[in-house]
């Protein structure tokens, strides 16, 4: 199965075969794209263009399998925990089915809505058991489709790009926040024992870093994009000046970040996470980590995808350049259907 991200700036795809209990990775690519975010595409000589350029990348990155897992970004999906009596599994598919309307704000004839039990809380007052909801739009997910199509390749599975996120990344016995720090989105997610029981996505990331650094000191995007990547959020460079020019915009990230966390302990009631993991082409700027730890006051670190794979020097290469960026493909890859 291969795992295609396509992200606002970067589209990236990892080939994986099941060997034993884990994986093995078979190949992995990333290739840039300037056009429109598959969200924003109204034309269909876009969507083709796009279909062009995830041809190409399976062509570099000698990709081989035809059936792909595609992920939709989580600033286009509703998630919501709800909370229904002690029901069985059966009760709980009907009823969401019943009930959802009131609970997602698109009508549910356009919409694709699906659930997860996420914990059974006999022992709770009242018992309830807890349920994540998670809706897309129709028409997005068909926009998706097409473009896979397009590439020719068989989509077999759609996902939200933090479930497949969750799956490569966290912990099966901890609550754990994952981060991905991309180039339009930052997205969070609280994936407890595993389970993904929070999502939430602000539009704010690597160009708003990229745009702070342009305006501050007056120099072309490109240009800033080098300081960016270079010095990050280092006091020691350039006497921290671009630090001076990022940390208004960083200081915007972590408060949403704190945001979420705080939400998700008092309006659900959960745990707070133990521990912030890093994902996408941001989390690569320098000293992100030690800004991240001191302004939460949590444990981050960045996240590899590849742990629980096995990778041969071969198909290692084109890792090495930052394998957190593949988070999203990784876990796709691992759905396994
Ligand atoms: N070393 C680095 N330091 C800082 N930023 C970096 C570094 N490497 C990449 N980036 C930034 O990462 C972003 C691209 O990351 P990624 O590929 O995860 O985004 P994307 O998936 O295309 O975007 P999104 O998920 O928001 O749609 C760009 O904004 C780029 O500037
Ligand atoms: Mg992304």
């Amino acid at each position: 199965m291969v795992g295609l991200d396509i992200g606002s700036k970067t589209i990236k795809a990892v080939e994986l075969a099941k060997e034993g209990d884990g994986w093995k990775l078979l190949a992995s690519g990333v290739i840039g794209h300037t056009g429109d975010s598959v969200e924003h595409i109204k034309e269909d000589k876009n969507i083709a263009a796009l279909a062009e350029i995830i041809k190409k990348l399976f062509k570099e990155a000698r990709i081989s399998s035809k059936q792909v897992a595609v992920s939709i970004p989580e600033s286009q999906v509703f998630t919501r925990t709800i909370t229904f009596p002690m029901l069985t599994d059966q009760e709980i598919e009907s009823a969401v089915k019943w009930e959802a309307e009131q609970y997602i704000p698109i009508p549910l004839k356009e919409a694709i809505v699906q659930h997860q039990i996420l914990e059974r809380r006999e022992n709770a007052t009242p018992p309830g058991v807890a349920v994540l909801l998670v809706a897309a739009p129709r028409s997005l997910v068909e926009k998706y489709t097409r473009v896979v199509q397009l590439a020719g390749l068989t989509p077999m599975a759609v996902e939200t790009s933090l479930m497949a996120a969750a799956r490569a990344l966290a912990p099966v016995d901890q609550t754990v926040m994952i981060i991905d720090l991309g180039a339009r989105s930052t997205d969070m997610a609280i994936v407890k024992n595993g389970m993904l029981s929070f999502s939430r996505s602000v539009a704010t990331a690597g160009e708003a870093f990229t745009r702070a650094v342009a305006q501050t000191l007056g120099v072309e995007i490109q240009q800033a994009e080098a300081y960016k990547r270079t010095y990050g959020l280092s006091s020691s460079q350039l006497e921290g000046k671009i630090k001076g020019a990022l940390d208004p915009v960083f200081k915007m990230v972590t408060d949403e970040i704190k945001k979420a966390i705080h939400f998700y302990q008092t309006e659900e009631k959960g745990d707070a996470p133990k521990a912030v993991i890093l994902s996408g082409g941001t989390a690569g700027m320098p000293q992100a980590v030690g800004a991240l730890t001191e302004m939460l006051g949590l444990e981050v670190v960045v996240g590899n995808p590849f742990a629980k794979v096995v990778v041969n020097p071969d198909a290692a290469k084109s890792l090495a350049a930052f394998a957190p960026l593949y988070s999203i493909a990784v876990g796709l890859a691992e759905r396994g259907e």
